[in-house]
This record gives structure tokens, C-alpha cells and sequence, in this order.
């Protein structure tokens, strides 16, 4: 094994050249959603085995899959390439990986970020580093972090970089999360104008067009890119998922049924976690606004019972037990319980998360959908204001916000049903679900006029209005 330079002037210790160039193909097809990066991986590894950051990117990739079975394979991967570190003359960075996916494996997502940080530090042009810390950044719920771990090498990179136009889409969406939306917006549109197939820019902006309640204009963002992004891997169904959120708070619910069947489970049986998180929260959301799902339910609690034992990301857990409590499978909605209460107590990244506030949204869900509504809104407005900590973007969260909404409403308590609507349109004006939910409470406190107001809000936003 010698030693090789990559474009950026990083080094590499692999058996010639052709694998550093390889390596550096593949995360450019990373940071591209691209289909084919997991053939890549494969080529490099069948020319190269012994390649270090080859054998890294395997177990990196296996944890990005996020199910028990990928993760058990990284954890094995890890145990490798420790040994293989130690025999092949590796250089400091790749020493710093192989910590990383050490951490990451058995658990540690936070202390796998630091490592990547710091590998940032001393190598703000690596590009692996970069990309996998925005990921646990974001499963930090942390938009400062995500925003600044970008802000941190960005202009460090030369603008005519091959990968700079990803930067900018990475930089748009951390400013998104932390609630900068003009600037977001800005670097969104940069991102996709050097690059329209760059989905992750793309979907920056469709976060703000759905933070800021531009509805009509989001549709016609994602509409028109489609041609674009629609070559990526299966994170363009997120794309899809984001049209939905549009559709819905338009009222347009066929498109979105049409959507979910076309799109959204064209695939769901892959094991990519974010297929899921996609189906089950959309449903969840349809059945608030009084759509007749049908049987749509039951092929996602038949998957997500290959996940009840899944300790990878709470926020995915979640929407796997959405699922399961909505398929009305009782045993498996119990041993995910049982999983979950495990999880709590075992000392892990997540797990402390999991202790401290996905417990309380576990049985919030589970309590919603057995209809005991007042238990249900207290769980989940016990951490309502800490469940950032479950990572996903605010968009996606939100969903727990409205299971919290909705219990209340249903709960009886008009009171309190009043005050959390109340607050809500204050920063959700723009949503047609909120305005429409706020009405009913008000109609059920007798309090007419103001009902009728908030129906007009409603029907203002809606499509047919
Ligand atoms: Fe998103």
C-alpha cells in the first residue's frame, strides 16, 4: 500500500492512483443522491479491498441505511478496519475515520461527529467528513449546527470545485433549519442553478417555500425540476413527500393519494429508512385532515415489523411505530415499546435522546390512536418544546406537533384546545389545516364569529377557494 493525493491535495493510502480518483467519485455521487453511488463503492472495493477509506465508506454507508441488520454490518466493518488501520501504514485522517465509524457503530453518534469536525478542522476539502456530519448535525435537531458546521469550510472552497455547488445546497438548508430563510433561499437557488439534479438543493428551497407558506409556489419549484431530480436515488421520494405537504395544505388530497401510491411506496419495501418516515407520516397527516386512507396502513406495519428492533435514529423508530400502533398490531406496537424502553437505558447518543424525549412521544402516538386523547396531548406537549432533539428537519416534526393538536381538540378540553391553536396559526398562518382546526374549537366554545373568520382563513388558502 502506498501513498496517494487526491485533487484537493488530501492523502490517501490505497494500491494506485485509479482508487483515490474512484474514491472521489463516489462522493461526489453522495453528495448527488446519485443511484449508482453504491455500484461505485462496489467497483472500489473489488479493485481495491484493502483501501482504508474504501472499507470506511462500506461501513458508513451500512449505518446510513439505518436498520439493525446494516448496522450490525457496520459494526463488524469497524472491527476490520481497525486492524486493517493498524497493519497498512494509514495516515492520521484515516485513523480519525476509522474512529468515527468506531463511534458511530456502537452508537456514539456525537462523539462520531466531533471526529468528523475534527477532521474538518485540519481538512475542511473532505468531502466524506462533510457530508456524513450535516447528516448527524441534522439528526442533532440542531439547525445552528448544521448551518455552521457548512459555514465553517465554505470559503474555504474554491468556487470552481466540483463540489462547491453541493456546499452551497448544505449551507441553504442549515440556514433553513435555523430559521434563516431569506439566506437559505438565496444559497438554495445558487446550488440549483450551477446544478438543477442537485436534490438536496432542491429540497433546501422546498423547505423554505414550506417554512414560509408558499404553498403554490413550492408545487411549481418541485414541478418544474422533476425532470432533475427525479434521476436521484430513492431521496426523491422525499421530494415527493414535500409536494404532498403542499398539496395538503391546498386541500388538493387526491394528488396527494395519487402521489403516495405513484411515489411515495413505489419502493417502501428498500430498506432506506426515509421511505418510511415519508409513508407513515403523510398518512398519519391525511387522517387528521379527515381523509379515508383505506387499507394503506397495513403493508407499512408489515414492514415496519422487520424494524422493531431497530436503535439507530429515534426519529425513524417513531414513524415505525406509527405504523405498527396504526395497523393495529398489538404485539409488534409492544415489543417496539419494550425496544424503545431499552433504548432509553442504554447510555447511547440516541438513547439518552430516547429517554428524554421520544418515550414521551412513543406513548403520545400510542395514545392518540387508541383514542385517549388528553393522555396523548399531555405526553407530547410534556416535550414540546425539546423534541428538536429527535433530529429530522421542522418540517418533518411538525407532524408530532399537529398529533398534539389534534388530541387536544379531540380531548374535550376547549380550554386548552383553544390556546394551542391559538399559538399556532400565530406562526402557522399560513396553514389551512391549523386555521381549520382552530375554527372548530371555536365553533364548539360557541364562539361563532370568530369560527367563521377562521374558516375564511382556511378556505383562503385552500385551492377551491
Ligand atoms: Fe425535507
Amino acid at each position: 500500500m502506498k501513498h496517494y493525493f487526491d485533487p484537493d491535495g488530501i492523502e490517501f493510502t490505497a494500491d494506485c492512483q485509479e482508487s483515490v480518483d474512484t474514491f472521489n467519485s463516489l462522493v461526489d455521487a453522495y453528495m448527488g443522491f446519485r443511484p449508482e453511488t453504491g455500484n461505485i463503492l462496489k467497483s472500489l472495493l473489488k479493485a481495491d479491498p484493502d483501501m482504508p477509506m474504501a472499507l470506511c465508506a462500506k461501513g458508513y454507508f451500512a449505518k446510513l441505511i439505518g436498520s439493525a441488520s446494516h448496522s450490525e454490518r457496520a459494526l463488524a466493518i469497524a472491527e476490520k478496519l481497525k486492524t486493517l488501520l493498524n497493519t497498512c501504514n494509514a495516515n492520521s485522517r484515516e485513523q480519525l475515520h476509522g474512529q468515527a465509524l468506531d463511534q458511530w457503530s456502537r452508537g456514539n453518534l456525537d462523539l462520531a461527529t466531533e471526529v468528523w469536525e475534527q477532521i474538518l478542522v485540519r481538512w475542511p476539502l473532505d468531502g466524506m467528513a462533510l457530508k456524513l456530519s450535516h447528516f448527524t448535525h441534522f439528526y442533532s435537531g440542531d439547525g445552528r449546527r448544521t448551518r455552521d458546521s457548512i459555514a465553517r469550510v465554505l470559503p474555504l472552497w474554491e468556487k470552481d470545485h466540483r463540489n462547491y455547488g453541493y456546499l452551497l445546497g448544505m449551507y441553504s438548508f442549515g440556514l433553513e433549519e435555523a430559521g434563516e430563510y431569506l439566506e437559505a433561499e438565496r444559497y438554495g437557488r445558487m446550488a440549483v442553478e450551477r446544478n438543477p439534479s442537485d436534490s438536496w438543493s432542491v429540497h433546501a428551497v422546498a423547505h423554505v417555500m414550506e417554512m414560509t407558506g408558499r404553498h403554490v409556489e413550492g408545487i411549481e419549484w418541485i414541478e418544474a425540476l422533476k425532470p432533475h431530480w427525479s434521476r436521484a436515488n430513492n431521496f426523491r421520494f422525499h421530494l415527493y413527500w414535500h409536494q404532498c405537504l403542499f398539496h395538503i395544505e391546498r386541500g388538493e388530497f387526491n394528488e396527494v393519494l395519487s402521489i403516495y401510491d405513484e411515489q411515495i411506496v413505489s419502493d417502501i419495501e428498500s430498506e432506506f429508512y426515509l421511505d418510511m418516515c415519508n409513508a407513515t407520516s403523510l398518512l398519519w397527516r391525511l387522517e387528521m385532515c379527515g381523509i379515508d386512507i383505506g387499507d394503506r396502513w397495513g403493508r407499512l406495519a408489515q414492514i415496519s415489523k422487520g424494524h422493531i428492533n431497530d436503535t439507530d435514529l429515534i426519529f425513524t423508530s417513531l414513524h415505525y411505530l406509527m405504523a405498527l400502533i396504526s395497523g393495529n398490531d398489538e404485539e409488534g406496537v409492544e415489543r417496539m415499546m419494550q425496544t424503545i424502553g431499552n433504548w432509553a437505558i442504554d447510555g447511547s447518543t440516541q438513547g439518552k435522546v430516547t429517554a428524554e424525549v421520544g418515550i414521551s412521544l412513543a406513548e403520545g402516538l400510542f395514545h392518540a390512536r387508541n383514542k385517549q386523547y388528553r393522555l396523548a396531548m399531555e405526553k407530547i406537549e410534556s416535550v414540546r418544546y425539546t423534541m428538536d432533539l429527535i433530529g429530522g428537519s421542522k418540517a418533518q416534526r411538525d407532524v408530532f406537533h399537529m398529533i398534539m393538536l389534534d388530541a387536544a381538540k379531540a380531548s374535550g378540553n376547549h380550554y386548552k384546545a383553544r390556546a394551542l391553536f391559538t399559538d399556532r396559526i400565530s406562526h402557522k398562518a399560513h396553514s389551512n389545516w391549523s386555521w381549520q382546526g382552530y375554527s372548530e374549537i371555536l365553533s364548539a366554545m360557541g364562539w361563532e364569529k370568530m369560527a367563521a373568520e377562521a374558516t375564511q382563513s382556511a378556505m383562503a388558502i385552500r385551492a377551491d377557494s
